[in-house]
């Protein structure tokens, strides 16, 4: 079938890519995947999370590709088109998308007010990095800067990007800023690896001490893996419905799954040397980028205008990945609600908002919690915060992608999909029917049997 008349379609095949990546390389890969490879036993969590992507998030990837081309639609559209009694699945989507962008917004706000805290107060920062990132949380006052301002800037920012639609505001973007990103990362690595003491960190991180793996690592690698590939709520699907017929699906998803774990990678020999270096406790998971680096920072020449560039270029891949959760839900509306684009924007992001805040909110400022269960541990009580984050990562991202892949597999049907993904017969595809085993069999069983064993063997909840 051929697009609508009216939806705009990437104009370049690098435009696509960079935007698929700049969704997918985000937070997730440098704020929480360190802080989670630390936690969860260093060396055998990496190679946990590898064959988790290679495995399962490359599979659910192209089986969001193929669905999205296909239809040329948002999530509920184009699951409705292809499986009448499916579009459920889209709004569970939605839902997640949008629960992860409230806290998501919240957190790309804190990466704005250390752009200007570098800008006017480095040495308050670097007296105690972890007393000005809790001050910041609100551990003395209402934190008016780090729940409100800030975030609101963060958000009306991406809104703005948004607004423009996807080629002028997404792909433009996309292509100036991802190539500098990579680049200073690389640079910091190389620094922060040489530092003093930061040889323990790469000790961590290339030990593999298998008996550190258990249901909860792997589950914790599972959750990462998808939402760090940014699965499982429609957004790599809603981005592959602006993409032309002659585009390679396949090799598509090999690139952008390796370019996001190498950032993924990059950021943890970064981050937790960083943190080994500087004397600062790891496993804060997102406070562990905003305080262990200003050791560095502090430690070499010029730091202060790194450190400047460095929560720059983190902002930028925090709003490329805001904006793609933002595009896939105002896609939803706008074409399934014929809600026009502004005023999607704007009733999407006061909902977004104050759920946000309550996050932030309950970090520290306040003792709002929330509930979570398992067998093992029965009932317990985490913050808001953290409560948002497992809900997502540990229960949500998994159940769509079950499904996601549930229905390509045998609703839609895989034939049909393989037919898609190789542009019926235009490029070769080798490994097609091992993909057809994965997403009819090993990716749902796999999924299912790792989220339950979680749900079972009980997570740590702090
Ligand atoms: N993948 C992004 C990251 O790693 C986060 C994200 C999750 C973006 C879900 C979009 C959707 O930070």
């Amino acid at each position: 079938m051929t697009p609508s008349k009216q939806r705009i379609l990437f104009t370049s095949k690098s435009g696509f890519i960079l935007s698929a990546a700049g969704s997918a390389i985000g937070l997730g890969n440098i704020c929480k995947f360190p802080g989670k490879a630390y936690d969860c036993g260093g060396g055998a969590f990496l190679l946990i999370y590898v064959l988790m992507v290679t495995l399962l998030g490359t599979s659910v990837m192209l089986a969001e590709f193929v669905i999205g081309r296909r239809t040329h639609k948002n999530i509920v559209g184009a699951i409705r088109q292809l499986g009448r009694r499916w579009a459920w699945l889209g709004w569970l989507g939605i839902l997640t998308g949008c629960l992860i962008l409230s806290y998501y917004c919240q957190i790309g706000g804190w990466t704005m007010k250390y752009i200007i805290a570098y800008i006017v107060e480095a040495d308050v920062i670097f007296t105690d990095p972890s007393a000005y990132f809790l001050q910041t949380l609100g551990a003395e006052q209402f934190p008016l800067q780090g729940a409100v301002i800030y975030p609101l800037l963060f958000l009306l920012s991406a809104a703005f990007i948004i607004n423009r639609g996807v080629v002028e505001g997404i792909e433009k973007l996309s292509k100036l800023l991802m190539p500098l990103f990579l680049v200073l990362l690389v640079v910091l690595m190389v620094r922060t690896c040489t530092l003093p003491n930061a040889g323990e960190g790469l000790r961590c991180l290339l030990t593999v001490d298998v008996s550190t793996v258990n249901g909860s690592v792997v589950l914790t690698a599972l959750g990462q893996a998808f939402f760090s590939l940014s699965l499982g709520m429609g957004i790599m699907l809603t981005y592959a419905s602006y993409l032309h017929k002659e585009e390679n699906l396949v090799a598509n998803t090999a690139v952008i799954c390796t370019l996001d774990t190498l950032i993924a990678l990059v950021a943890g020999f970064t981050i937790v040397p960083a943190a080994f270096a500087t004397g600062i406790t790891p496993g804060m998971d997102s406070a562990f980028s905003f305080t262990s680096l200003a050791g560095v920072f502090m430690a070499i020449p010029g730091g202060v205008v790194f450190g400047i560039l460095f929560y720059f270029l983190l902002f930028f891949a925090a709003i490329t990945s805001a904006i793609s959760i933002l595009e896939s839900t105002v896609a939803f509306l706008t074409e399934e609600k014929h809600l026009p684009r502004r005023t999607s924007l704007i009733l999407i992001c006061t909902v977004l908002f104050f759920v946000g805040m309550c996050y932030t909110l309950s970090l520290v400022h306040t003792d709002w919690k929330g509930i979570w269960w398992s067998i093992a541990e029965g009932i317990q009580y985490p913050s808001f915060g953290l409560f948002l984050e497992y809900l997502t990562d540990r229960l949500l991202l998994p159940l769509c992608a079950f499904f996601l892949t549930f229905f390509v597999g045998w609703i839609w049907g895989a034939e049909e999909a393989v037919k898609e993904a190789t542009s019926y017969g235009k490029y070769r595809f080798p490994l097609a029917s091992l993909w057809v085993l994965l997403v009819k069999f090993a990716a749902p069983v796999a999924i299912a049997t790792i989220t339950i064993a979680g749900v079972i063997l009980g997570l740590p909840v702090n």
